[in-house]
């Protein structure tokens, strides 16, 4: 029998759900024992947000500072065959949960030498995030082998607005009555046994060097160019907005909460105006930059780090 480890954080399940479609014919089988480790803050970040709340997790989840844990509950000395890791971005950087988890001494000892999966839910923009997950898993001598991820389909300037509905107030159908239903589309939701049928035979092989192109090839990895070069500015911004914000104050302080408010009002408006420009470069970057445009979205879509 092969024990298989799923390590997740989620504030509204739908980490869960797509963990229970990618997992379908592995939970159907008795050759199979699933462990499930939610990883639960001590501190809980609440949901719905408020907006102030929302903002102020920015500075701390950019720079990566852990925060505490309740511990696991999983048996540390099992030898895993197989970890999955689902998690959310948040504001471009692995959400604060799994990020403090992937700092702890536990996933040093679990993820040694272990085949990783990461399972991605979120709104589309999950690319800097997955090379920070690159980066730690990297240090803790694990072998990624795969990444799927969930995003929501609407346009982006759509799933901004449906996104902040979701999180600030718990809207997830029709926000005012006619904006599109946020969250992971049905659609994947649908494929993902798929894959896990794909990744069932990779690890019965203990082969999975063809993984990651077959899950690329089921288009459950979704790279943009438009995005691409979004998250290309905030990558570049969000660590210097980060740094001004934090100088003032920690998580929650009062001294803080001018520069908070103001990167709330900030951060919508330049996606707001950015958002539609970049969309146009996007549509004529391929012409004047092709190959480098599909370079970048062919590194984004397999699981090596860039040097
Ligand atoms: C604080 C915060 C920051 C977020 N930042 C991003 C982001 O950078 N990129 C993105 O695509 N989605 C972002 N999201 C959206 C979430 O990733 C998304 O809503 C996710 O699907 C929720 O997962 P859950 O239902 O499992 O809790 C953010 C959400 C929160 C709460």
């Amino acid at each position: 029998m092969k024990n298989i480890l799923v390590i997740y954080f989620t504030q509204t399940g739908q980490a869960k759900q797509c963990i229970d479609a990618v997992l379908k014919p592995f939970t159907q089988n008795p050759n199979y024992k699933i462990h499930y480790e939610l990883i639960q803050p001590k501190k809980k970040f609440s949901y719905p947000w408020k907006y102030t709340e929302f903002m102020d997790v920015f500075p701390e989840n950019v720079q990566g500072i852990p925060c505490e844990l309740e511990s696991l509950k999983t048996d540390l000395s099992i030898n895993f065959d197989l970890i999955f890791i689902a998690y959310q971005p948040w504001f471009l950087s692995v959400c604060r949960p799994i990020n403090s988890f992937l700092l702890s001494t536990e996933a040093k000892q679990l993820l040694n030498n272990k085949p990783v999966i990461t399972i991605i839910n979120c709104r589309n923009m999950w690319l800097t995030a997955q090379e920070k997950m690159k980066i730690h898993l990297k240090k803790l001598n694990a072998n990624l082998v795969g990444n799927i991820t969930f995003v929501d389909k609407s346009a982006n300037l759509t799933s901004l607005v449906t996104v902040l509905a979701f999180e600030l107030s718990g809207v997830k159908e029709k926000f005012m009555g006619f904006f599109p239903k946020y969250g992971v589309s049905d659609k994947d939701l649908a494929i993902a046994p798929e894959v896990g049928i794909l990744i069932e035979n990779a690890l019965n092989k203990n082969d999975f060097s063809t993984l990651q192109s077959n899950i690329v090839s089921k288009k459950l990895v979704s790279v943009k160019s438009n995005l691409l070069l979004l998250e290309g500015r905030g990558k570049v911004l969000f660590p210097l907005y980060a740094n001004y914000i934090s100088k003032k104050g920690t998580a929650g302080s009062k001294d803080r909460k001018t520069r908070v408010r103001i990167f709330g009002i900030v951060l919508p408006t330049a996606i707001l105006i950015f958002s539609p420009i970049i969309t146009l470069v996007s549509r004529l970057a391929p012409l004047i930059v092709s190959r480098k445009i599909k370079k970048e979205i062919d590194y984004y879509s397999q699981n090596t780090l860039r040097n």
